[in-house]
């Protein structure tokens, strides 16, 4: 008897007496990125503290909710407020709503966050596709019994980010003339921001962006044979890498005032994954 799997399965009956929605992508939207819902066919939505046994959001600028819905024709379900290990809860609860959106059969899963710039060329208001990402920092978070039913004990994290999907997003990028980086991102525990010396660390590392979520979902996705997009938006310049200090509340600023070719480039690459 597994019993995470057990739980999982729970709240995924008590999802499905709710809706009769699946999904073909999930969605995971980072601090000040929530609004994307507003440009979503909303077809129905349920908060997480109205499911039971599911972990709660915590953090102001993170809804905390399941939003399904249509991007044209292309069915997704959006998670408006992401669960974060420095919560304080145990990784299988933190990628809880991954294996979630994956039963619920979504095959394909686009992770977006803030982070922070740590390769020179980046400046806030960047975006940066996700390349691959260092996730040795925190632990992993198919530690434990392994869920036989979603994957391997030992799965491949080769080529975590899907290349076809990539290239959709590349494409789409260029015709819509929004500058796109491309990069390496890093998870570190959090909620304290890094120091000047843990970011030239990082640097050293192969490390582009920073930030506290992303990786941990990509395993949890990866190793329940999902397609992963990943997509940064570059808030801040990392510690030490410029005199402000770090803030929350910039990071949300700068995350809003860069929704609108956010919102662009995702949307219609989500439109374009369909065949790829
Ligand atoms: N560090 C970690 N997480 C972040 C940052 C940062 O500088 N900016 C946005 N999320």
């Amino acid at each position: 008897m597994n019993f995470e799997y057990e739980k999982i399965k729970r709240i995924l009956e008590f999802i499905k007496e709710k809706t009769n929605f699946v999904p073909d992508i999930g969605l995971v939207l980072g601090s000040g990125l929530g609004d994307f819902v507003e440009d979503i066919k909303v077809e129905f939505i349920i908060d997480y503290d109205k499911i039971p046994e599911f972990p709660q959001s915590t953090v102001s600028g993170h809804q905390g909710r399941f939003v399904f819905g249509l991007i044209d024709d292309v069915k997704v379900i959006c998670m408006q407020g992401r669960i974060h290990y420095y919560e304080g809860y145990a990784m299988s609860e933190v990628v809880l709503a991954i294996r979630i959106m994956k039963l619920l059969g979504a095959k394909i899963l686009f992770l977006t966050n803030a982070a922070g710039g740590i390769n020179d060329s980046f400046q806030p208001g960047d975006l940066m596709l996700i390349k691959d990402h260092i996730s040795c920092f925190v632990p992993n978070p198919l530690i434990g019994q392994n869920i036989e039913e979603l994957g391997p004990r030992f799965p491949d994290m080769s080529k975590v980010y899907d290349p076809a999907l990539q290239e959709v997003i590349k494409e789409v990028a260029r015709k819509l003339d929004i500058p796109l980086k491309e990069g390496v991102y890093i998870q570190y525990s959090g909620p304290a921001y890094e120091t000047p010396a843990e970011i030239k660390f990082f640097k050293n590392l192969g490390a582009d962006a920073v930030g506290m979520s992303t990786a941990v979902e990509a395993i949890a996705a990866r190793h329940a044979g999902m397609r992963i997009a990943g997509l940064s938006c570059i808030t801040n310049l990392a510690a030490g890498l410029s005199s402000a200090p770090l803030s929350h509340e910039d990071v949300q600023k700068i995350a809003s005032q860069t929704s609108e070719k956010f919102k662009n480039l995702v949307q219609d690459s989500i439109i374009n994954f369909k065949n790829r």
